[in-house]
């Protein structure tokens, strides 16, 4: 028999030896495999082609063989894709070990991140958080707090009551996290040096500058001779911490019943310097927090002698910072949760 005979015969050994099961990535092996046999410039074709130019007697023999090869070939394939069908729903479960899909991972909330933030600053002057309860009861959400029994705050207006029953203690949802001040100094000796964040709630129609739930951070700072200058100190300290180096502050007289003296501070434009734009309404200030000096009925109150102890107390409004830092122009972006919003915070961690 010639060399083309053998050589066909070894084609089809060769065909009949190859097995599936060991092949990685099957859909291409086979493709490849029906290329090498039967494309166009494959071995089948190949070796019609040299069929052509044996002689006659030898071609019965050959043609036979190569009929053979070119069915191996097709039945082979056949065999390979059925092997392929069966096993698909096999391949489908999959491997268990393999990783998941990429799950997008989220970042943290522009609040939480100022919130801590300005935890952190007051933290490293030896500030401690403390939290307490949002529902809380009229005794340490107003009265203890020195508001008098017809301030406009104990108003259904501004509170939502829990509980307002003729005869009974009102309980409402915290209008102002300075209700912590009163359970710290109540269940704590001086010196009280804490800060409480917290969610407050206020009975407001939601527009782009209010809503009914909110955040803000308190501190509080109780000792023997705690003095304006210290807080003064403490808000200017803070203020270059939170918004800048060049920051400058300024205290305008104001009215809280629980402090006395109060104040507001405000901070020098960052965004004009100073000179007057829109966000500061041509001012070159923006107003920040409300602050004072622990008015002695409140120390009182909460069993504090207010002859021996003094101290000063701060309120600020988380979103109000966010705002101001981040220039967010509307309130109610930060309670969407719409991701294109919460994407631009993703780096400020
Ligand atoms: N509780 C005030 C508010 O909700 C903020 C505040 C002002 C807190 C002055 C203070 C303070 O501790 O001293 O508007």
């Amino acid at each position: 028999m010639s060399i083309l005979y053998d050589k066909i015969q070894a084609y089809i050994d060769d065909i009949q030896a190859t097995q599936i099961e060991n092949i990685q990535d099957r859909a291409a092996r086979i493709e490849m495999f029906r290329v090498k046999y039967l494309g166009k410039k494959g071995v089948i074709n190949e070796l019609f082609e040299q069929f052509k130019s044996v002689p006659n007697e030898e071609k019965k023999d050959l043609g036979k063989a190569l009929n053979m090869l070119k069915n191996a070939a097709t039945n082979k394939i056949e065999e390979f894709k059925a092997y392929v069908e069966e096993h698909q729903a096999e391949e489908n479960t999959g491997d268990l070990t393999m990783p998941t899909d990429f799950q997008e991972i989220g970042s943290r909330h522009v609040l939480s991140v100022v919130m801590n933030e300005i935890i952190d600053i007051f933290s490293r002057i030896g500030f401690t958080v403390a939290e307490s309860v949002e529902i809380e009861d009229d005794w340490h959400l107003f009265s203890a707090l020195n508001f008098p029994h017809d301030h406009p705050a104990r108003d259904m207006q501004d509170t939502f009551f829990v509980e307002k029953e003729e005869g009974k203690q009102e309980v409402a949802l915290r209008t102002h996290t300075s209700s912590v001040q009163v359970r710290v100094m109540e269940n704590n000796k001086p010196p009280i040096r804490i800060i409480a964040p917290g969610r407050v709630f206020r009975n407001e129609a939601i527009s782009a500058r209010a809503h009914c739930i909110f955040h803000q951070v308190e501190a509080l700072y109780v000792d023997k001779n705690v003095s304006f200058a210290d807080l003064k100190q403490t808000l200017l300290y803070f203020a270059k911490e939170m918004f800048g180096e060049q920051t400058q502050i300024r205290l305008r007289p104001s009215y809280f019943p629980f402090t006395e003296p109060s104040a507001e501070m405000d901070i020098s434009c960052g965004i004009c310097g100073g000179k007057g734009c829109n966000i500061c309404k041509g001012t070159g200030w923006l107003e920040i927090l409300g602050c004072g000096m622990v008015d002695p009925n409140v120390l009182k109150a909460c069993g504090i002698d207010p002859n021996v102890y003094t101290g000063f107390a701060l309120g600020m409004g988380v979103e109000r910072m966010a705002m101001l830092k981040y220039q967010v122009r509307d309130l109610r972006l930060y309670f969407e949760n719409d991701l294109r919003f919460l994407k631009q915070f993703e780096d400020i961690v």
